[in-house]
């Protein structure tokens, strides 16, 4: 085996053992420091509390390229049988961040390695926080990104076998909101409507009406979703509520439905209220907007992986979210999904990596960092 290979798979059942959640990762922040350092890897001077921004300097004249790799876990109990399972109840890396964690280690080790082949200067950025969907946000307060052309970011897939990777241009992830809406009425006895105005009833007529957004209003060629996901009204069975709250997320892929579902989900919700008696207030809270696959980068991509022996297969459309897509707001940005051996999905306590995968990627990014892609 070769001593890459030993090594990242040593560090790799070591980020598994010790996951760390979102703003936590201290102990994974030192030990990629420690590694990177060992390599001779220089460290850039930012005073972030989690995370870290390595940069390997080419001795041929290029751009400066940025590649994302994601540092976070979960807060989910772990169920595999691995040799190297989590030794923190509670907490799991079931979203294969540790397996992002060390492909970009190994990407900075072999492009340190090959620094005289490289053009112009890479930055890794290993980034706190993306199960938040704001993690970036921490990376991007700080002037990294300033001299940055283009982004790369990947992810774990566990729908494809090992030594596959997922591209396409255009949409990969959703734009993620959220959205609070308070119902108020008239609590008054269970027995005795009349005497006040039910916001648990009201609360159903604009969960129904919410669909039709969707339905009617969309563009039915665009991909799109709204989910209420918490409803919460009352405290015992004989008294009507004053007061309920409904929860929920809208994922939509263009700029022009996001905007057209705030409007919806605000009128829908007031003006439903007002006909019922009662009123809402809407709270709509934005997240991350969608992951948009610069045309370029993307075929440059399927050449860099074809290069490193890798089979291409369609990335499949997603309405879950990536803050990748903060980067991207400022530069060209890619993200693909790297198959890791098909098996539980992301998120599942029985989810993990195939550790074989981790010097092929570490090789693939090397290539594809190595040389400028536009
Ligand atoms: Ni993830």
């Amino acid at each position: 085996m070769r001593d890459l290979e030993k090594e990242l798979k040593e560090a790799f059942y070591w980020f598994h053992r010790h996951p760390e959640l979102s703003y936590e990762e201290y102990r994974t922040t030192k030990e990629i420091r420690e590694i990177l350092t060992r390599h001779g890897i220089e460290i850039l001077p930012y005073e972030l509390q989690t995370g870290l921004v390595a940069v390997i300097r080419g001795e041929k004249e290029g751009t400066v390229r940025a590649l994302r790799c994601d540092i976070d876990a979960l807060p989910i109990t772990e169920e595999t049988e691995l040799a190297y399972v989590s030794e923190e109840s509670g907490k799991m890396h079931a979203c294969g961040h540790d397996m992002h964690i060390t492909a970009g280690i190994g990407c900075a080790i072999l492009l340190q390695e090959r620094r005289k082949e490289l053009q112009g200067c890479v930055k890794i950025i290993f980034q706190p926080a993306e199960e938040t969907s704001l993690g970036a946000l921490k990376i991007l307060e700080t002037d990294v990104m300033d001299d940055v052309g283009c982004i790369w970011g990947f992810h774990a897939d566990p729908t494809n076998e090992a030594g596959t990777i997922g591209i396409r241009e255009g949409y990969v992830t959703a734009a993620v909101d959220r959205f609070i809406i308070t119902v108020k009425g008239i609590g008054c006895h269970g027995a005795h409507p009349d005497g006040g105005i039910d916001p648990v009833v009201t609360s159903a007529a604009i969960i129904q009406a919410l669909q039709s957004i969707v339905s009617r209003n969309v563009n039915a060629f665009h991909p799109s979703l709204l989910s209420v996901t918490r409803v919460s009204a009352g405290t015992t069975w004989n008294v009507i509520p004053a007061e309920a709250v409904l929860e929920g997320t809208v994922r939509t892929m263009e700029r022009e439905d996001r905007i057209l579902y705030e409007r919806r989900l605000q009128e829908i919700a007031e003006k439903t209220a007002q006909a019922y008696g009662a009123e809402a207030q809407v709270e709509w809270i934005p997240g991350s907007p969608a992951t948009i696959n610069n045309k370029k980068m993307a075929d440059f991509c399927a050449q860099m992986a074809e290069k490193t022996g890798l089979s291409i297969v369609p990335e499949e459309h997603s309405l879950g979210a990536d803050d990748f897509s903060f980067y991207e707001e400022h530069i060209p940005g890619c993200y693909m999904k790297i198959g890791t051996g098909v098996g539980h999905p992301i998120h599942h306590p029985a989810f993990c990596v195939n550790p074989e995968v981790l010097l092929p990627t570490a090789e693939f990014l090397a290539e594809l960092l190595i040389t400028p892609a536009m």
